[in-house]
């Protein structure tokens, strides 16, 4: 049985006051939970302050990116070291806005999960078709190589330090959220990709989260899709009251 994995992807908001508010809520109302695992993933330069403020609860603490390198002349980037140095847990890889406003490839994004998985951080790889795509009918060939690609030469035992996340892209931000039907095929598709990368028993481990326009009234459907194991959640995981709907939706 997946135990299932909510994470909010602050993306570029939130101000250290802000912030430290939500996550003092946070810590407030589900230091102790159990029945969910529950990450958040701030901007880079507040990971620090918010992995202590959330140091010995149960709250995970990500960053939204990383460097495929280790270390050297790379102006403006972070390693997994550094993340891990300032109390990070997790990174979160391939998001479609890096791969679409900035251009991130599917041989960077492996680079990256290596990079990760090297020092440490668990990884929540996301994949996600765009609207053009899916109706081009080229979704399954699109996330199936986008996951392909991403987790080339990662072993059996480094996948268990990792999540998939599907986000088509055009449910992200847009309020349009995947339906049932259409994320239950998505995910039933990507497990039968893991389980022929790897096997059906590690497939069958592994949690895939659905992200795009996650809100608490839809948080219960996706999560009742059979192989929805969780969510990423943008736009509602900036305030309490509308992240916290979501971790009792199952
Ligand atoms: P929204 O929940 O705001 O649609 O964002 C989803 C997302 O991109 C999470 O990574």
């Amino acid at each position: 049985m997946r135990k299932p994995f909510i994470a909010g992807n602050w993306k570029m908001n939130l101000e250290r006051k802000t912030a430290l508010a939500l996550v003092h809520q946070l810590r407030d109302h589900l230091a102790n939970r159990d029945t969910v695992d529950v990450a958040v993933f701030p901007p880079f330069v507040y990971v620090e302050e918010i992995a202590r403020t959330l140091k010995g609860t149960k709250i995970a603490v990500g960053a939204q990116n990383c460097c495929d390198e280790p270390h050297g002349a790379f102006t403006g980037e972070i390693s997994a070291a550094q993340l891990v140095d300032v109390g990070a847990t997790h990174v979160l890889l391939g998001h479609s806005e890096r791969r679409h406003v900035y251009g991130e490839s599917d041989a960077l994004v492996n680079r990256k999960v290596h990079a990760a998985l090297d020092k440490g951080l668990a990884v929540i790889l996301c994949v996600g078709e765009t609207l053009e795509q899916r109706q081009g009918k080229q979704t399954e060939k699109v996330i199936g190589a986008q996951l392909t690609l991403g987790l080339q030469g990662i072993s059996a035992r480094d996948l268990l330090k990792i999540t998939i996340a599907y986000e088509p892209v055009w449910a992200i931000g847009t309020g349009k959220v995947a339906t049932s039907k259409q994320a239950g095929e998505a995910h039933a598709y990507l497990r039968g990709v893991l389980g022929g990368l790897f096997t059906e028993s590690l497939a069958d481990q592994t949690r895939i989260q659905y992200g795009g326009s996650v809100k608490p009234d839809n948080v219960k459907e996706l999560l009742a899709v059979r192989d929805v194991d969780g969510a990423l959640v943008g736009g509602a995981s900036l305030k309490a009251e509308t992240f916290l709907p979501l971790l009792g939706g199952r």
